[in-house]
């Protein structure tokens, strides 16, 4: 009997270990995942201040020159990243083909869709790929200035200009607060070590 409730023991100490070294190494990737998702927030966080500034900028030429201001490259930010992190948008519409989701971004574009179909917005979510890089998304909601290049009714004038230099536009027809398309950054591990 002895001997049994020894065994027994034994068991209910290797089980509970077991549980709360699992529950230690959980709480270590969720602290892990919720520094890396803060530090690619404070490192998108100006960038898209800068291009929503560039394209405002642009509106105030009128809608039809701005039409050359809605992308990434025309503030600059795309060749002053951080070593090591790339930035880019994307959609399930795409204005420019260049702007397509690979693979890797379809999982997430589809989970806002997914929420979009129940008026839901979504979070910024966060995923550490094969390679120990990370890759985070913010999704983006359309605002009512964003209408007049996106929208139903767009001014004919604004509406060849797009036509001239993307033939096959798809990001026509959204509404007040529709879901977008996202912003994703990729970054390598050791992105900003010293910073956290
Ligand atoms: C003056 C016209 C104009 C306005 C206003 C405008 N856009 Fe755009 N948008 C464009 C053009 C042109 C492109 C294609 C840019 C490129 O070549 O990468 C684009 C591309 C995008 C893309 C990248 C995906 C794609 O379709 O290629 C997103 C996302 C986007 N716009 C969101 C917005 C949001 C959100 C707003 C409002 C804050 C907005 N746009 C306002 C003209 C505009």
């Amino acid at each position: 009997m002895k001997k049994i409730m020894t065994i027994l023991a034994i068991i209910v100490l290797i089980a509970a270990g077991g549980y709360f070294s699992w529950q230690y190494y959980k709480d270590a990737q969720e602290q892990l995942w919720e520094e890396k998702s803060e530090l690619a927030a404070k490192t998108l966080k100006p960038i898209k201040e800068s291009f929503k500034s560039t394209l405002m900028q642009g509106m105030q030429k009128g809608v039809v020159e701005a039409v050359n201001y809605c992308n990434l490259e025309a503030s600059g930010i795309t060749e002053n990243l951080p070593q090591g992190v790339e930035v880019g948008r994307t959609s399930h519409k795409v204005r420019n083909p260049q702007n397509k989701p690979d693979p890797l971004l379809e999982g997430p574009l589809n989970y806002y869709l997914e929420l979009a179909k129940d008026e839901q917005q979504g979070r910024p979510q966060i995923t550490q790929l094969p390679d120990d890089s990370w890759l985070y998304v913010e999704p983006i909601y359309a605002q009512p200035m964003c209408l007049a290049c996106h929208g139903k009714n767009i001014n004919p004038a604004v509406k060849a200009t797009i036509d001239a230099k993307y033939p096959k536009d798809e990001a026509t027809g959204f509404e007040d607060g529709d879901f977008r398309g996202m912003f994703w950054m990729k970054f390598k591990e050791d992105f900003g070590e010293s910073q956290i």
